[in-house]
């Protein structure tokens, strides 16, 4: 990515197009208090559905977005670079939805067409059982189907919007630990949670993972980033970040559960920080 600034030509304002779980929607106003106003060089390297990327668009000169799903990496090249067939396909799927093309569709696993695949990711995921993603040990997803009466397959404003944020950003497939950074680098790191879902990609993200990422993390910031970790509020983790260096902050974050009344609780978690 040359040193132009982020794209400001956005149709609506770009929001997530994908439900995630973990999505950080919640929380971004708390976590965007604690990032500088104009940041030289933004990395997010546990994307996802890129939530606080997308709230921080406007102080950003240049991003880093990457995550260790390879579908999903692909889904955000696709939006960056071919917008308007991404579209034609999603408004095939729209408009022939249903349980029948729901399996069909769920079915082909090898698709390698990078449209139709991403195409492909964003039908099920708004169509799927909550919006989860979760693949069996061939890496195939095997969600079922979700109920919903009218779903938003195709949100073309939206993925326009996307589209507009995404030029002039780097999208990376990997892991964090080869994410070697600039100087004048702030770092967001949003990993799946300790004791909660892990299960991203076939490979889960165990302690001795938590660890490796807080080793990381002392790396970067003796690089000069400046570095920002959400997780979840366990002895595990305060431990793991108890060194002084750490600052952490308690906030509490909304949960959805669906068979609540009002489909809303909160739970306890942490913004660790150095
Ligand atoms: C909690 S989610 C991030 C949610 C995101 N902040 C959002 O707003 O939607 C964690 C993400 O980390 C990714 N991930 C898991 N292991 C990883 C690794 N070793 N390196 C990079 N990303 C990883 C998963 O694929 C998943 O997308």
């Amino acid at each position: 990515m040359n040193n132009r600034e982020l794209s400001n030509r956005e149709p609506v304002k770009a929001r997530p197009f994908i439900k995630w779980v973990g999505g950080k929607g919640g929380i971004s106003r708390k976590v965007l208090e604690h990032l500088p106003n104009e940041i030289e060089n933004y990395y997010e390297p546990f994307l996802g559905g890129g939530a606080i990327f997308f709230n921080a668009r406007k102080r950003l000169k240049n991003a880093f977005l990457s995550d260790v799903n390879a579908q999903l990496v692909q889904v955000y090249k696709v939006i960056q670079n071919n917008i308007d067939d991404l579209i034609r396909i999603l408004d095939i799927h729209k408009k022939s939805h249903s349980k029948d093309y729901y399996y069909n569709i769920r079915s082909m696993h090898n698709l390698d067409n990078p449209v139709k695949m991403s195409a492909r990711f964003i039908y099920l995921n708004k169509t799927c059982y909550n919006g989860l993603y979760r693949v069996n040990k061939n890496n195939e997803f095997n969600v079922p189907m979700g109920s919903y009466k009218n779903p938003a397959i195709l949100d073309e404003k939206n993925l326009r919007a996307c589209h507009e944020v995404l030029q002039n950003v780097n999208i990376q497939f990997g892991s964090f630990e080869d994410i070697e950074v600039h100087k004048n680098s702030v770092i967001y790191c949003d990993p799946p949670y300790d004791e909660t879902y892990n299960q991203y990609t076939v490979n889960k993200f165990e302690r001795d993972i938590q660890e490796k990422l807080r080793d990381k993390v002392l790396e970067w910031s003796r690089q000069g980033a400046k570095v920002i970790i959400s997780n979840a509020d366990t002895d595990y983790i305060r431990e793991l970040y108890k060194n002084s260096v750490f600052t952490i902050i308690d906030i509490e974050a909304p949960r959805y559960i669906s068979c609540k009344t009002d489909g809303r609780d909160s739970t306890q978690e942490l913004l660790i920080m150095l």
